[in-house]
């Protein structure tokens, strides 16, 4: 096993029994209702969404600014993401409990379709960062892929639902950080139009 591959296992491991860990211990000082299930898994939601931002925004800071933490950054930027993938697997075995013990629950289909195919990118993205499948690939598939799971994440946790979003805290605490992330992608890409121009 390469070295690549060994540490994204760790990190896959250590963030998927770090959050399971302490959602599995909230639970279990909970009378476990079902808001009780739905804080963890909006945290998990959240750390998830961090991630995300991060990993959006690695490769246009270095592009930007060449820090020595920029280009930290950037190295890590494929374990951030299997730290991702880690955290939204407790958010699907939170859904997956939520469910379980719920059966009378209803979601709207639409929401499951399109929140399960995000969870097969996720899954593909995760699989495509090891050397073996990575190299299978091919840089093409490879890059389109990626940019099609960080978009339909975009998606879930950028597009506001109606115009009353924009106004809501709830849904603001995602879209700011979502649109400045938006911003330094939009300002690395000029600056690089400007400089091969
Ligand atoms: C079919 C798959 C999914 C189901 C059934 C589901 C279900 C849930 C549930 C029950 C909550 C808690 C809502 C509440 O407390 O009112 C939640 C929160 C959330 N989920 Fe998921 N989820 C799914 C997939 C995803 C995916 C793929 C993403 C991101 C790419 C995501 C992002 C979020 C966000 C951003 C929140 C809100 C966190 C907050 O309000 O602070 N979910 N989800």
């Amino acid at each position: 096993m390469s070295n690549n591959d060994r540490r994204n296992w760790q990190v896959f491991l250590a963030a998927l029994l770090l959050t399971g860990g302490i959602s599995l211990l909230w639970l279990v000082s909970t009378p476990m209702s079902d808001d009780d299930i739905r804080v963890p898994t909006r945290h998990t939601a959240q750390l998830a969404f961090a991630l995300y931002i991060l990993v959006l925004v690695a490769r246009p800071l270095q592009q930007l600014l060449r820090k020595d933490w920029t280009a930290a950054l950037l190295r890590t930027r494929r374990l951030i993401g299997v730290a991702f993938a880690a955290v939204m697997t407790t958010h699907l075995g939170l859904i997956a409990y939520r469910f379980g013990t719920q059966p009378e629950l209803e979601y709207p289909l639409f929401s499951l379709l399109f929140g399960g195919t995000a969870y097969a990118l996720f899954y593909l993205m995760l699989i495509t960062s090891f050397d073996g499948p990575k190299k299978a690939l091919g840089p093409k598939k490879w890059k389109f892929l990626h940019r099609t799971g960080l978009v339909w994440a975009a998606l879930i946790f950028g597009l506001p639902r109606s115009l009353e979003d924009l106004s809501d805290p709830e849904y603001l605490k995602f879209g700011i950080p979502f649109l400045i992330a938006l911003l330094i992608r939009f300002a690395a890409w000029q600056r690089s139009r400007r400089r091969s121009s």
